[in-house]
């Protein structure tokens, strides 16, 4: 159970970075260049937001499933001092929690913007705001904060 949830987690991070940068991508398009904001666009903006929200409910469970995590909070007074427990205990779920919700909002506003031009640049300023956030949160081989592989 936790191996598949960690290998799930550990890719579903693949679709949550590509689904972003295209989304940015399109937001940056359409609103210098002017466009109108398609069903296309709209089902992008979607499939980005539940993309992130199924990576969250899988976060969620492999938190409750960790032995890590289970540690940390065991042994608090030892592991509050150890970056790596600190990361998987509380860093990487606070950050990621706002990634996720700065996205819920950037992509309920777009929606229920009236003119394409906002709707463009809503996503764009949002999305840029959680993809910034969870570059930093995720435990890239290379993080000073913590290390994971790159896959599973
Ligand atoms: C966009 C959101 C997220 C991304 C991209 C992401 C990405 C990752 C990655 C790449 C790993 C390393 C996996 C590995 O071991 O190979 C990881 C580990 C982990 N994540 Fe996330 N994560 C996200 C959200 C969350 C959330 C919201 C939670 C908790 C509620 C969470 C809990 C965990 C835990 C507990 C581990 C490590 C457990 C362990 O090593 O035992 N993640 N995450």
């Amino acid at each position: 159970m936790y191996q598949t949830l960690t290998f799930l987690h550990s890719t579903i991070r693949w679709f949550v970075l590509l689904s972003l940068l295209y989304s940015i991508f399109t937001a940056y398009r359409g609103y210098f260049n002017k466009a109108s904001f398609t069903r296309t666009d709209n089902l992008i903006r979607h499939w980005t937001a539940t993309i992130a929200h199924l990576q969250l409910m899988l976060g969620i469970i492999l938190y409750t499933q960790s032995p890590l995590v289970k540690y940390f909070w065991k042994n608090t007074g030892e592991t509050f001092n150890d970056l790596e427990f600190l990361f998987f205990g509380l860093i990487h779920i606070a950050l990621m929690l706002t990634a996720i919700i700065v996205l819920t909002i950037g992509s309920a506003v777009a929606k229920r913007r009236t003119e394409d031009h906002q709707k463009f640049k809503t996503m764009l300023l949002y999305f840029s705001a959680a993809l910034l956030i969870i570059i930093i949160a995720i435990p890239w081989p290379f993080s000073p904060l913590a290390h994971r592989p790159f896959f599973r």
